[in-house]
């Protein structure tokens, strides 16, 4: 029975069509879940109390920057309209909504000498909704919206961060530990850091490209398993939860077999994904990364390496710091040799310590230049993690597609995701990868941060010219809901 299905998807894989699609069912207690992240959907931005973080000064003191000026001062209206949302998810019939925290509603300064309990009431009434749909929350603690009093302070590249990081985490813990099971510390490292630390296209918008990267990457790995040893150490016990951080990665394919490209997309996998995992889950940074940094930063005249040098006290402190792996991806890319690492000198740069280049084939369906439909890379990003970090269990916790219309008709959207939660059954069943979990990126259309809200990536439109902000669900959403509630992606499944 197997062999013929293999045969059959090897034979009919080039068409385009639900028959080759997986047609094995989800496994037992694989969860289909939604997800959505304060800043993006809340608004309620200077309400009862909260205080005013990273994004909120950066969309108000540079509208430039965002399309058409936008910012999330309303959003979605999800402060007003939480009720609302709760109704959506349990008619979409989810195990689990992946949501975050704001800070600095919780913390208005940041720090926990000043506790917002109207900002605590507000996520309680939610997660209070949720256990009475049934629906497990996972919360991240940290999605990009820092209090503007670190960021003054020299935001992520401060490690005194990962104290108060650490201590907002408990005032959490303590708070809302016995509704929350599931924890992630913080969302998209990698985005961050670059978008924010080194290109300076996202908030807070700094141009650093030698050294603000990884300084970057250095403070969200202390603050990360800070919170994740008060969790270990203060609260695992009594809430008996877990915890782990979100990372996010494309998929980093060859552009040809030769040695150099295939070398190149492993330097690749290094800069980007395993700078933010391989401390986590195998002890240090990349090999690759310290050897490159070093030997550009020698070469350009640093006195050390521009790459922060863990010590073994911090190797200690990070290695091992969660329970599972979340995954964030979208796209995939070629890549092929750029620089030597001992070309280009006299020009600090991440890309340049990378030495890489990369390129999408103009032949994958996209309407973003960050989403791209190619579930085969979807699938060897998956065997990759597994083999790479451990084995460790993986859940997806987004992905999704983009587009720039939100219509209701998102046929487009209901094959991406078809189509990537069958590679994600191909790599449980056929590669033997530990995924327990996969979470729509994104429950509603929201703010996109600096696209504003022109890429709609929700399974429910959101009408931002109404006052009302009118939810309608797309044909995404029925489709989905029919996947959840038969655990099946064709007409009929096998075990
Ligand atoms: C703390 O936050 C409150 C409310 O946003 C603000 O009024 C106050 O000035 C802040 N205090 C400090 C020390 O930043
Ligand atoms: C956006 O803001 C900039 C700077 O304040 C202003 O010059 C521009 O006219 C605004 N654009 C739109 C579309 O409102
Ligand atoms: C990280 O922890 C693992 C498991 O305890 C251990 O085998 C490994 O040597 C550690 N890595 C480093 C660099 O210390
Ligand atoms: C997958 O991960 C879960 C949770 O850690 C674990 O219970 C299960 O045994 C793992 N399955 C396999 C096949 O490794
Ligand atoms: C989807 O609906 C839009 C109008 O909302 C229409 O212009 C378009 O042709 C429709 N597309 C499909 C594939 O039905
Ligand atoms: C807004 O929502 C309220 C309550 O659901 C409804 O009574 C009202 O008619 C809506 N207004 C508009 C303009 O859609």
């Amino acid at each position: 029975m197997y062999r013929t299905f293999v045969l059959f998807l090897l034979i009919s894989s080039t068409y385009c069509d639900s028959s080759t699609l997986n047609n094995h069912h989800f496994p037992k207690n694989f969860k289909l879940g939604a997800a959505t992240a304060a800043y993006q959907i809340e608004g309620g931005w200077n309400e009862d109390g909260k205080g005013v973080h990273m994004w909120d000064w950066y969309t108000h003191t540079f509208p430039e920057k965002i399309k058409f000026n936008y910012t999330a001062d309303v959003a979605c209206d999800s402060y007003h309209k939480w009720e609302e949302d709760v109704k959506l998810l349990k008619n979409l019939g989810v195990s689990h909504y992946r949501m975050s925290i704001s800070w600095s509603r919780i913390l208005p300064n940041g720090t926990a000498n000043n506790i917002n309990l109207k900002g605590v009431e507000y996520y309680l009434n939610i997660f209070k909704a949720l256990k009475e749909a049934n629906i497990e929350p996972m919360v991240t603690l940290y999605h990009w919206d820092l209090p503007i009093y670190f960021h003054e302070m020299g935001g992520w590249y401060n490690p005194l961060l990962a104290k108060y990081f650490g201590e907002y985490a408990r005032v959490c813990y303590k708070y809302f530990g016995e509704y929350v099971k599931t924890w992630i510390t913080i969302n998209e490292p990698q985005s961050t850091c670059l978008g924010g630390y080194a290109e300076g296209t996202k908030a807070p918008g700094y141009i650093h490209m030698g050294e603000g990267l990884y300084q970057c990457a250095y403070v969200h790995l202390l603050a990360h398993a800070s919170a994740y040893h008060i969790y270990d150490k203060e609260f695992r016990e009594a809430q008996q939860g877990r915890i782990s951080i979100v990372i996010d990665s494309g998929w980093a394919e060859p552009a040809s077999d030769s040695d150099s490209d295939v070398s190149a997309a492993q330097v690749e996998r290094d800069f980007v994904l395993g700078i933010y995992a391989n401390p986590i889950y195998n002890g240090d940074w990349p090999q690759a990364v310290i050897d490159n940094v070093a030997q550009r930063s020698y070469l350009e005249g640093f006195p050390k390496s521009r790459l922060p040098q863990l010590t073994q006290e911090e190797i200690d402190f990070i290695n091992g710091t969660s329970d599972f792996f979340c995954l964030n991806t979208y796209s995939t890319n070629y890549i092929t040799s750029g620089n030597k690492v001992n070309e280009s000198i006299g020009d600090p740069s991440y890309y340049l310590d990378k030495g890489t280049s990369s390129f999408v084939d103009p032949s994958w369906p996209s309407d973003v230049q960050w989403v791209h439909l190619v579930p085969w890379g979807f699938r060897k990003l998956l065997k990759y993690v597994y083999e790479h970090f451990n084995h460790p269990e993986i859940f997806v916790t987004e992905n999704g597609w983009a587009d720039l219309t939100g219509q209701l008709n998102d046929t487009n959207r209901i094959t991406y995701i078809s189509e990537y939660l069958s590679a994600l059954l191909d790599a449980h069943y056929e590669d033997g990868v530990n995924v327990t979990g996969y979470t729509v990126w994104s429950l509603l259309d929201n703010f996109e941060w600096t696209n504003g809200y022109t890429q709609k990536l929700g399974l429910v439109q959101v009408d931002f010219q109404s006052e009302n902000r009118t939810r309608t669900p797309k044909d995404s959403f029925k489709w989905y809901q029919g996947v959840i509630e038969k655990r099946c992606l064709v007409e009929e499944c096998i075990e």
